[in-house]
């Protein structure tokens, strides 16, 4: 056995690097995908969870941060700038740090989970929090790049698509072939494109036979996508996708033009309903934004648009921890709170229901 070297050396052959490229790497990729069980049962479809959440610093960013900080420092960048709503700052922070380069973060203030800003402040980020939403950081860090000497690690630039291609990679590497559906939320819809990517090169070297349905998710606050023009004031509880103008809007109808795909919104009660049964029923702890596939799975099979027997793969995308109060919250918004027992093990006992002791 052998440790897992991160996406660009697993994936050198695939990806734009040569032997003297600068790798710089956390051992991002080479994430589970779980077969879950309770959704292929309450479906009929064989439904399988790709867990990016476990990636170094907690979401699929890693995948592309590794390949746009490599890029950037073999272009002599000292300086990254992003904006974020919150994971992509955690990554960039830390494969800057990694690289021994600065990393400038733009965040909407007030907006972005508490795991995420500590994970960017702890990595030793220059963050900024903007008074504006996640489309105004990125309007900054684009006019940044074009007018400082910045590098940008958003999405838009090309190198983040590359690196987070490799997801699909890995999904077709387990399955044998790629799934006939896969689900996943859509913020920039960089990841969408990404994957789309990635299976149509799986297809032109001859790994996989066919290109899956491409179903992407946005919550109804922020949906530009689905209702086909700019939100200018986006608004929902899962942060890491309130977006209301797309970078790569237009790539992600090629996408879903070529996949025959779909795009559809939940509610954040939705949402929330999503991330209760993954985490209650699958096991799988995720933040608010990565349950979405999972409300979109249920409704789509629901609907009739998921056969029996079809193959669905779903990404979620970022760790339980980086916004766990959701957790504890309760529909109607009471806080769940634990029973508080004494130091005494027959009143433990009565409180977990064990019954009389033997
Ligand atoms: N899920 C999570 C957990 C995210 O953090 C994001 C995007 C998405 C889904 C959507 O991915 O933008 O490629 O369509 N987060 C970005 C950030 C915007 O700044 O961390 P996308």
């Amino acid at each position: 056995s052998r440790q897992w070297r991160g996406v660009i050396r697993e994936y050198a052959d695939r990806l734009d690097v040569t032997e003297s490229t600068p790798v710089v790497t956390l051992g991002e990729g080479g994430t589970p995908l779980i077969e879950a069980h309770p959704l292929s049962e309450r479906t009929g479809a064989r439904v399988w969870i790709k867990v990016e959440g476990m990636n170094p610093t907690g979401s699929f960013k890693d995948r592309g941060m590794t390949m746009a900080v490599t890029k950037a420092v073999e272009r002599g960048a000292k300086v990254v700038v992003c904006a974020s709503t919150g994971n992509t700052s955690a990554s960039a922070a830390a494969y800057a740090t990694r690289a021994g380069i600065t990393a400038a973060v733009l965040v909407p203030e007030g907006k972005i989970a508490i795991g995420k800003l500590s994970q960017a402040i702890a990595h030793n980020a220059r963050l900024l929090q903007v008074q504006g939403n996640f489309d105004d950081c990125l309007d900054i860090a684009r006019e940044l790049a074009a007018n400082y000497p910045v590098h940008l690690v958003n999405s838009v630039n090309n190198d983040r698509i590359e690196g987070q291609k490799t997801a699909a990679f890995e999904v077709v590497e387990v399955l044998g072939d790629a799934p006939d559906y896969h689900l996943l939320p859509l913020g920039n819809a960089g990841n969408y494109t990404a994957y789309h990517r990635g299976y149509r090169e799986e297809i032109t070297r001859n790994a996989a036979t066919r290109l899956p349905r491409m179903f992407g998710f946005q919550a109804e606050g922020s949906a530009p996508i689905v209702r086909g023009h700019v939100v200018t004031d986006p608004e929902t509880i899962a942060s890491a996708i309130r977006i209301g103008n797309p970078a790569s809007w237009e790539l992600a109808l090629v996408a879903r033009d070529d996949s025959d795909g779909y795009f559809g919104m939940f509610s954040d009660a939705k949402i929330l309903e999503a991330h209760r049964i993954l985490s209650a029923d699958v096991g799988i702890f995720v933040e608010p934004a990565s349950a979405i596939g999972v409300a979109g799975l249920l409704e789509r099979a629901e609907a009739g648009m998921i056969p029996k027997g079809s193959t669905v793969v779903i990404t979620v995308t970022g760790h339980g921890l980086k916004d766990p109060q959701w957790a504890v919250r309760r529909p109607d918004g009471s806080d769940v709170t634990p029973t508080v027992v004494p130091v005494d093990a027959a009143e433990v006992a009565e409180a977990l229901g064990l019954g009389a002791a033997a």
